[in-house]
């Protein structure tokens, strides 16, 4: 007899509008199950993957209608904000899969007390804090830190925003009253030194599996200069996230979070997205800096595609997540007890060693991450003409009514290469820029740089 479930292709809407989703539908599009994707609502990049649904990503009611009445069979989640009104859980109520957790473990980015709270329970590595809900506990918090630098930290969802990293005792007691004075509490950190890492993990709510390491741009400016972004490129494997270092975050971090995130009755199914501070080949010193419940954005579109040239079938991958333990039997061998590195080849010495690595640099609207025109031209060169490897994801573009391709964001494209190694796929994103005519727009130019001077 035949067997349907084979036959029917699995129709996957996706939740999302930024370079990210994107990169998610190129993923998808490459899984052997030949899914059907939509988008709610896509950009203009995605039009060649995906049917686009014009709803928007905080809709929860109209998402959930939507995939009920086309028979959507799993939800991708993009962005942080659904997950925090609670997409999952509705989907869960109407009997659909979904990739991401629920409102409760999203609570783990939207509130950084929370997480500072599960890092407690979980004795996960992480800086000292208070939690200060009127100035004087804040003032006295910063005086038991003692020496600058200080972290002030506002307690509610801020989209990379609301971080003070104040150089003057007087800057942070600003940053402090600031907040009291929109009724946000704030955590009050010691400040870590060390370089930054994000580190994804997909969890079955029993299990993880870390992604390769990646990092990320946050200035606006070269050299880090100016204002924080959303990011503004990003390249992985990264030279000093060793074999060593990725596992003790599954030992410190993973498990525990896991474990603990379960004990409270609320396993966490999705990404877990670990923003650590590290020192080069020193695991013993991470800290996690913080915690995100979905991929990030820039990091996914480097992420995904050196997945998908291992023929890593993202779709499946997505899909284990949803079901408790289900990572356990379709990827055994990356759950077993102890992280199992062999299986893709992202550790090695030096950044001119051959390992496949990609870089994506973001072009965004003059102005970002400030006020900035939409509706400017871009025009880019003819997708066969681009060297292999290099992908254009867009971000925030749109169509004119006459077919012309249009500016509609901060961030507007999100130009990828991936190569055999990181110098090469660097050179080949920065080539792919000088054939982007973006008149409006403009890039950082020393993205993955220093990474391919290590030898
Ligand atoms: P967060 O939203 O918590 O990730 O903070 C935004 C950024 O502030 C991070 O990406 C770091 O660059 C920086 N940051 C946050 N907390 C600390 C800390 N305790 N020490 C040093 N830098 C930090
Ligand atoms: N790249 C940072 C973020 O997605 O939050």
């Amino acid at each position: 007899m035949m067997n349907l479930e084979q036959t029917i292709a699995p129709k996957i809407l996706v939740v999302g509008q930024g370079a990210r989703e994107h990169a998610l539908l190129h993923a998808l599009s490459q899984s052997p199950q030949h899914p059907q994707l939509l988008v709610a609502p896509g950009n203009a990049g995605c039009e060649t993957l995906a049917i686009l649904v014009p709803i928007a990503v905080t809709d929860v009611p109209a998402l959930v209608d939507f995939a009920v009445s086309q028979g959507v069979t799993f939800v991708v989640v993009g962005p942080e904000a659904p997950l925090s009104l609670g997409l999952v859980d509705a989907l869960a109520e109407k009997d659909i899969p979904a990739f991401g957790p629920s409102q409760a473990c999203a609570t783990l980015e939207s509130s950084k007390f929370f997480a500072k709270q599960c890092m407690g329970q979980a004795s996960v590595p992480t800086a000292h804090y208070a939690y200060c809900q009127t100035e004087t506990e804040g003032f006295t918090a910063l005086e038991t830190i003692g020496k600058p630098p200080y972290v002030v930290k506002e307690d509610g969802l801020a989209a990379g925003k609301g971080v003070t990293i104040a150089s003057t005792l007087e800057e942070a007691k600003i940053a402090i009253q600031q907040a009291m004075e929109k009724a946000m509490p704030v955590v009050i950190e010691s400040f870590l030194e060390g370089v930054e890492l994000s580190l994804f993990a997909i969890c079955d709510g029993v299990h993880a599996v870390p992604l390769p390491p990646a990092q990320d741009f946050k200035r606006v400016g070269d050299d880090d200069a100016g204002l924080n972004t959303g990011g503004m490129g990003a390249y992985s494997p990264v030279y000093f996230a060793d074999e060593a270092l990725v596992s003790a975050v599954q030992t410190k971090v993973l498990v525990p979070m896991l474990k603990t995130m379960a004990e409270r009755g609320t396993p966490f199914h999705g990404l877990l997205y670990v923003g650590l501070m590290v020192h080069p080949h020193q695991p013993e010193t991470l800290n996690v800096v913080e915690f995100n419940v979905r991929f990030g954005d820039p990091e996914t579109q480097v992420v995904l595609p050196l997945l998908t040239a291992e023929n890593v079938d993202v779709l499946a991958l997505l899909q284990a997540s949803a079901s408790t333990g289900a990572l356990a039997n379709l990827f055994p061998q990356w759950v077993a007890s102890g992280y199992r590195p062999s299986q893709l080849s992202w550790f090695c010495k030096s950044s001119n060693q051959a390992r496949p690595s990609a870089v994506t640099v973001v072009m965004a609207s003059q102005g970002y991450p400030e006020a900035y025109p939409t509706g400017n031209a871009i025009s880019l060169p003819d997708l066969n003409s681009l060297e292999a490897g290099v992908i254009i994801y867009h971000a925030g573009t749109q169509k004119s009514a006459e077919g012309a391709l249009l500016s509609a964001g901060g961030r507007v494209l999100s130009v990828t290469a991936l190569a055999e190694n990181l110098p090469q796929a660097r050179r080949k994103a920065y080539g792919a820029i000088e054939a982007i005519d973006f008149p409006t727009g403009f890039n950082r130019t020393d993205i993955a740089l220093k990474a391919c001077l290590v030898e």
